[in-house]
Formats: structure tokens, C-alpha cells, sequence
């Protein structure tokens, strides 16, 4: 996927190749229905250099969102996906050996900084607590990046825009951002789409019929109801997307169903039939 720090740039960085921002500019437009005004909220912000925060569950559209402001705002898109040996000292950068020298190799978010483009921690609660030390900085109006290891400090370039996200759900006490660090960020809330966007968005990712969608958009709604009666999450959009393309492939119903909605959400025998009885209702 276009824009995301995956193994192979990983890989060229540790061989001590330069990492190009070029790899990062996303080239087609991604599919994106808005769903209430976000597009507008978050232009207005990376014009007026706020950083942004999205919240919501997981699977209802905020990697999608990303991707396709970037694409909208002409700026190269660098995820990084937090986890929680993720160190300062990846993001910003190191030195490298490289034969008989060493070699400063910028990290994405110095890559970023530098550049003008978005970088998106996504699931910011796992990175390691030095993370929130650059972050702060770099998310108030000093919009500066301290490098360490060289005892710089790097402005930001207007284009640079930082958004991370978060879902509060299932994250412990032990892992809630600080208030200094959530008080930086302008917040977006997501959460899954009203039924007529989500009936768009199945149609067209799942490339079933307007029907199809509307019976799997009517399954998420009644399987996310259960959330009162001891379902951790709901289903996501992304679930039902995969629901939709098995049984666009032939899948059966009932199997598709289970495969890509009752078995992910739940390990429960008892909330496991009750779903099924939703989807046998429905199909
Ligand atoms: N508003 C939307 N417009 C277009 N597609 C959407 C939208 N919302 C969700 N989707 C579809 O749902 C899928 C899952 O969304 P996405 O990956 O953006 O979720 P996420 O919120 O980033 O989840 P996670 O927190 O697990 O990373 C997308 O690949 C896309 O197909
Ligand atoms: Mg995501």
C-alpha cells in the first residue's frame, strides 16, 4: 500500500539507503464517502497547522480517511504503526553503519517533518512513553522536532501535518493518553456510518449489489445492538465488506457470515447464536 512503512522501506532504511519521499505520494485516489463534515474539519486544520486526532473503533474508516486526505491535500502520507517497542529513536532516526562510516538515516517522522508530509501514528497508546517527548513539541505552535543523538532541532515545514489515532474502547486505564499530549489535538470522532453511507461504502468495496449491502448494513446495525447485552465491540464496516465480498464470490450466506462476522467478534458459544439467528433472519 502506497505510503506506509512497511518491511521493505524498513529494510532500505536498515541497509542505509536514503528514504525517498517520492515513495510516499499516493498517486490514485482512494474511495472515501464522508460522513459528516470531516473532510471540511480536517482541511481547515492542516491549512491552519493543527494536528489531528481520530478516535473510533477499529474497521469504521480512519486509515481510509487519512489516505484520502492526503491525497486530497497533495501531500505524501507516512503511516507508522505504533506498537510498543516502537522507540523515539525509530521515528526520528539513527546512525548507521555503512562501511567504514557512519551515516544519519532520518526516521519517517523527521522524513516527514522535512518534507511537508502527514505522518499518521496509528494506535499511538502502544508506541513507548519517550514517544510523547518529540510528539509534544512537535504538536503545539513550536512545531519543532528535537533530534538527540545531534543535538538539532528541526522546524517543521508548513505542509507537515501529524495525526494519530486512538480507540479509547478497549484500551486499559494504563494505556489513556495524557491529557498534555490529547489537549494537543484537535479530535475527530468516528464512528461507524450512518446506513445509507455504509450501503455505499459495501456496494462499492465489496462490488455487491445495493440489496446485498443493505441486508449486510441491517446485520451490522442489529449485531452492534448486542454491544448492550455483552458484546465487546460491535461489528466493523470492514467485517461487513468481507462478509459481502465472500458471498459475491459464492460464499453462502450463513457461512459468509460466520466466517467474516459471528467467529472474528466473539469467542462466546452463547453470543455466537444469537448472531446467527440475526443472520439466518436477515439472509
Ligand atoms: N467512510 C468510508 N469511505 C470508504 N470506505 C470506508 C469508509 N469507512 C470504512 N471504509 C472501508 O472500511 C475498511 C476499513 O476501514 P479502515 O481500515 O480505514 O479502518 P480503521 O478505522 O483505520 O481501523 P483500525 O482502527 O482497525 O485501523 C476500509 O478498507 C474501507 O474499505
Ligand atoms: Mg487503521
Amino acid at each position: 500500500m502506497v505510503g506506509h512503512v512497511g518491511p521493505k522501506k524498513d529494510l532500505l532504511q536498515m541497509k542505509g539507503k536514503e528514504l525517498d519521499i517520492e515513495h510516499y505520494r499516493l498517486t490514485e485516489e482512494p474511495f472515501y464517502e464522508e460522513v459528516s463534515g470531516e473532510v471540511g474539519l480536517v482541511t481547515i486544520a492542516a491549512e491552519n497547522r493543527m494536528p489531528v486526532m481520530l478516535k473510533g473503533p477499529t474497521g469504521c474508516g480512519k486509515t481510509r480517511f487519512v489516505q484520502y486526505m492526503a491525497y486530497r491535500l497533495g501531500r505524501p502520507l507516512i503511516t507508522v504503526a505504533c506498537h510498543e517497542d516502537l522507540t523515539a529513536t525509530d521515528l526520528v532516526g539513527r546512525y548507521l553503519l555503512k562501511g567504514e562510516e557512519t551515516v544519519w538515516m532520518d526516521g519517517p517522522l523527521t522524513l516527514g517533518v522535512k518534507h511537508g508530509a502527514i505522518v499518521y501514528l496509528d494506535e499511538i497508546v502502544e508506541a513507548r512513553k519517550d514517544t510523547t517527548v518529540i510528539i509534544h513539541p512537535l504538536s503545539d505552535d513550536r512545531r519543532f522536532l528535537p533530534i538527540e543523538k545531534r543535538g538539532q532541532m528541526i522546524e517543521a515545514v508548513d505542509e507537515f501535518m501529524l495525526i494519530i489515532s486512538y480507540n479509547p474502547g478497549y484500551q486499559s486505564v494504563l494505556k489513556e493518553l495524557k491529557q498534555s499530549t490529547k489537549q494537543r489535538f484537535l479530535a475527530v470522532e468516528f464512528s461507524y456510518p450512518p446506513q445509507e453511507i455504509e450501503t455505499r461504502i459495501i456496494e462499492h468495496e465489496a462490488k455487491v449489489s445495493k440489496e446485498m449491502a443493505q441486508q449486510l448494513v441491517k446485520l451490522g446495525g442489529k449485531v452492534r445492538n448486542l454491544r448492550n447485552h455483552g458484546l465487546e465491540e460491535g461489528v466493523s464496516t470492514r467485517l461487513l465488506i468481507y462478509a459481502g465480498s465472500l458471498m459475491q464470490q459464492g460464499v453462502v450466506p450463513e457461512r459468509a457470515c460466520d466466517a467474516a462476522v459471528t467467529q472474528p467478534i466473539t469467542d462466546d458459544p452463547d453470543m455466537q447464536r444469537s448472531i446467527q439467528e440475526l443472520v439466518k433472519a436477515i439472509f
